[in-house]
């Protein structure tokens, strides 16, 4: 029978006999499959497992160190983190076509995580790569239903030949519902069990017009508060998603206090789905628009203006960009 701890022991023994004695490494997001596939691996095979955690500078406020101190308490894993954000924010500078966006990520992403790896792979005897792939990951590439034709997904595929790892899938057979239940009883922390799925790109995606330091601490700021008050409002499991949209080169006249003011605009973007490929608004209550709206635009000086994104998928898309 399907029991959390039945599969923990059934995938803990499958990896110590596939592994053996080698060495093995994670590429962490912050999401939870990876992060729930790594603690399964490390359960196996403790600290034969190296995690490697590349910042890219465009993450949600908090969740680096959800990565960097909550999870690695929480598994004691052996992390490697790499800061890129510089390099990040100086290969998008200037970057405003989504599409560019997303190649440059993809591409800076894979150089660093190499460079990680193979300074990995320099101390040990590296043979596995493990890979948070889920059921339905699986199915998707077999019918090739996916959304990567739409916008170019990136994920850590496309390593060059010396760098060749075996893969180890512990989640293959799983649903992300069992995911979380396993996370939870590997005791991973609630925010990252339960994080709505984040894209690859980050707020990159987020910010409508070129990516800068500046533009996101605005958009982190305003993400915080829209997330704490979903959250507060005990939403977190009603929702898909709730990305919070920065439109960077909008500008629109408000008045604050006895003041004019000319900042731009956010767009709350909260919506419910299955399975991400069709998706409708979220009917979020009012009052809970209302706080959100209020509390970004008092406490985020740079935003004067709240606005709700009301469109479906299709015809939009759920990200902006
Ligand atoms: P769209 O915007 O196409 O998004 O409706 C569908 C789902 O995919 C996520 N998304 C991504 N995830 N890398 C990812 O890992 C990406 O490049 C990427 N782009 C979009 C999006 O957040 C939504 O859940």
């Amino acid at each position: 029978s399907w029991t959390p701890d039945n599969i923990i022991d059934d995938q803990v023994a499958a990896i110590r006999e596939r592994v053996g004695d080698k060495e093995v490494i994670c590429g962490l997001s912050g999401g939870v499959d990876s992060a729930v596939a790594a603690a399964l691996v490390h359960k196996a095979v403790g600290d034969q497992l190296t995690c490697v955690f590349v910042d890219h500078g465009l993450l949600r406020a908090g969740e680096a160190e959800q990565v960097e101190q909550d999870y690695v308490e929480a598994t004691g894993v052996k992390l490697k983190v790499v800061d890129a954000a510089d390099r990040f924010l100086g290969a998008l500078d200037g970057v405003t076509d989504p599409e560019q966006k997303r190649k440059i990520i993809g591409r800076e992403f894979i150089r660093v995580f190499e460079q990680a790896a193979r300074e990995v792979a320099a101390e040990g005897d590296v043979e596995f790569l493990v890979q948070g792939t889920l059921y339905p990951d699986v199915v998707e590439s077999g019918g090739g239903t996916g959304t990567a034709n739409i916008k170019s997904h990136h994920n850590v595929g496309g390593l060059p030949d010396d760098l060749k790892f075996a893969l180890v899938e512990p989640l293959r057979t799983l649903f992300k519902d069992e995911v979380r239940t396993l996370g939870t009883a590997l005791g991973l922390p609630d925010a990252m069990v339960w994080r709505h799925p984040f894209p690859g790109p980050g707020l990159a995606i987020r910010i409508i017009g070129a990516v800068s330091r500046d533009r996101l601490d605005i958009l982190r700021a305003a993400d915080q508060i829209a997330r704490d008050e979903l959250t507060a409002a005990g939403l977190d499991r009603d929702v898909w998603q709730f990305p919070v949209v920065l439109l960077a080169d909008v500008r629109s006249v408000g008045v604050q206090g006895d003041g004019r003011t000319y900042g731009h605009p956010v767009v709350l973007r909260p919506v419910s789905s299955e399975d991400a490929m069709t998706a409708d608004w979220s009917r979020l209550p009012y009052d809970v628009i209302a706080r959100i709206s209020t509390r970004i635009t008092n406490e985020v000086p740079e935003v004067n203006r709240v606005v709700l994104d009301v469109t479906s998928k299709p015809p939009g898309t759920i990200e902006w960009e």
